[in-house]
């Protein structure tokens, strides 16, 4: 194997790339970003620090609760209409953004390869430990396969995306991971995707969609306490990186769905008043008894709402599926052109 030192890390092998984002000149940043939240009237933390190697255990085993509907539902949506996906496309370059294990990727991995086309997949994840092992994986399941991986963030790997190999390229954004952006995020986020692809080039989307609060709310208070361990699992994540004292037995995992909003809000309560101390940052908070920290909001989307956003952003839906209940959404967008760009 080949090993090259750049000012990012890169591994070449026949069928691997490898491109690890540098992440220390964020880290300052970083910290700026959790003081600002906690001095908020509504105190928040950045969702992303849920996803150390614990949090990322956790969410996989989130997404095979009972009460979590999201991820088998989607699931259910790629079996049937992955080969319609791969027919539409023809043959294009994967980029997938937070792939995690990539277990859904692999039916459309499935899908083109019974069409013969030439399989490339660019996973795109933070969890560098997660990304390295499914590519190892999937690389021995397809032995055409051919594999870059991208360690960082989104912004990071859509700025820096490696030149296709392939003429055409599919961007795939799944589990509505859009969800955890707020509105003025999403839009940026959306504008990064616009930036990233040439028109033609195509973009798919999952989406949670709007259904009754019950079902919802149970979604993410199961039964078993996977996702109150994922939660507290935030600020172990924060010890760990600032060298602060959060106590996790002096807080409470607490999740409603606001139906103004569309939007399941999840925070972390305070059991007592507590000071805690962000030794790395220099920093310290007060939590009054019953003061909350809002981790995470998971929007929950209404089709045609979305379809005037994506369309603002130059990315026409195709096609739309959906499972029989419309619980989910699976949106084919392709990039068009804006004015100007095209002849
Ligand atoms: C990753 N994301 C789409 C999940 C969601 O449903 O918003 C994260 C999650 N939080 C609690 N359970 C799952």
């Amino acid at each position: 194997m080949e090993m090259i030192q750049t000012r990012n890390e890169l591994i070449e092998t026949a069928r691997l790339r490898w491109i690890t984002f540098s992440s220390s000149a964020e880290s300052i940043d970083e910290g700026q970003e959790v003081i600002y939240g906690l001095k908020q009237r509504q105190k928040t933390l950045p969702c992303r620090y849920f996803y150390d190697d614990r949090g990322s255990e956790l969410f996989e085993q989130i997404c095979d609760l009972p009460e979590y509907y999201p991820t088998r539902t989607e699931q259910t949506i790629l079996e049937t209409y992955a080969l319609e996906i791969a027919k539409s496309t023809g043959s294009c370059e994967l980029v997938e953004l937070g792939s995690g294990s990539s277990r859904k990727t692999r039916l459309l991995l499935e899908a083109y390869s019974q069409l013969n086309h030439q399989l490339h997949y660019c996973p795109i994840d933070v969890s560098a430990g997660i990304l390295y092992s499914t590519a190892i994986t999937l690389l021995h399941q397809y032995p055409t396969l051919r594999l870059c991986g991208l360690a960082g963030t989104y912004e990071q790997a859509l700025a820096q995306l490696p030149a296709a190999e392939l003429e055409n390229r599919m961007l795939i954004f799944l589990g509505s991971t859009l969800g955890n952006l707020n509105e003025a995020e999403c839009n940026q986020f959306l504008t990064l995707i616009q930036q990233a692809l040439q028109p033609g080039e195509f973009f798919l989307l999952g989406v949670d969609l709007q259904k009754p609060v019950e079902i919802i709310e149970a979604a993410y208070n199961d039964a078993q306490g996977v996702t109150a361990e994922f939660n507290l699992n935030l600020l172990r994540h924060l010890n760990q990186r600032f060298q602060s004292n959060f106590d996790l037995d002096q807080f409470a995992h607490f999740a409603f769905y606001n139906s103004i909003e569309h939007q399941i809000e999840m925070h972390l309560k305070s059991l007592q008043t507590q000071t805690v101390n962000l030794q790395a940052l220099n920093f310290q908070v007060t939590l009054q008894a019953g003061e909350t920290i809002q981790t995470e909001l998971s929007r929950k989307f209404h089709l045609p709402t979305l379809v005037t956003v994506l369309s603002d952003h130059a990315l026409a839906p195709l096609q739309i599926w959906t499972d029989p209940q419309g619980w989910f959404g699976l949106l084919l967008c392709q990039r068009q052109c804006t004015t100007g760009e095209c002849p």
